[in-house]
């Protein structure tokens, strides 16, 4: 029987396919980074990450942004440990923040089918922010149903079931350093 890990077996084993490196990833993020700051200098934002698939990128990707910006997280859910969207949006944590009049960006780890982005949309649109933007760090842009352009994009992917750089399968494998697909 095999005692190893998971993780073990996804590192050592290859046994899921790298679809992103550390290195693209770190690269791309400086990018965003850089045209975020072009884009909200004298706007101090307010970045909403989503939780919890957002924490290692928005940890990153904030150290890269050089302005004065407030961060805070919302939780929602629409997969439970599926690995298909239920369709279904549950908030599980709202933002603690005062949105109105704000300068909001939210942070996504994933666009899939855009039921999540569609949900938050009209939620905190209906807060009355200044504006409201997006960044996702991935994009299964031929899949995702939405109404509207996202205005970051880190990589469009194909529609296969990604794990690692906080992204989980069933909780787990969020802690992989880069982005892997699971065959
Ligand atoms: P959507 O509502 O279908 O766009 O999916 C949104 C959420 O589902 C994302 O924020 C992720 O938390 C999760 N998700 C979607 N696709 C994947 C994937 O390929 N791997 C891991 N989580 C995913
Ligand atoms: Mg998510």
């Amino acid at each position: 029987m095999d005692e190893r890990t998971i993780f073990e077996r996804a590192v050592l084993d290859g046994a899921f396919r790298v679809l992103i490196t550390r290195e693209e990833l770190e690269k791309r993020i400086q990018e965003l980074g850089r045209a975020i700051t072009k884009d909200y200098r004298g706007k101090d934002p307010i970045v909403i990450g989503i939780l919890n698939g957002c924490f290692v990128f928005i940890a990153d990707l904030v150290r890269t942004i050089e302005l004065d910006l407030e961060i805070d997280f919302l939780k929602i859910s629409s997969y439970g440990d599926a690995q298909v969207s239920s369709g279904q949006v549950t908030m599980l944590k709202d933002v603690n923040a005062e949105i109105g009049g704000r300068h909001v960006l939210v942070v996504e780890d994933i666009v899939d089918t855009g039921v999540s982005l569609k949900y938050l949309e009209e939620r905190l649109q209906a807060l009355n922010p200044a504006s409201l933007k997006f960044v996702t760090l991935l994009y299964k842009k031929e899949k995702a149903k939405i109404h509207f352009d996202i205005d970051y994009v880190g990589f469009e992917i194909p529609d296969e079931f990604v794990i690692g750089y906080g992204l989980d399968h069933k909780q787990i494998l969020r802690n992989l350093p880069a982005i892997y697909v699971m065959d």
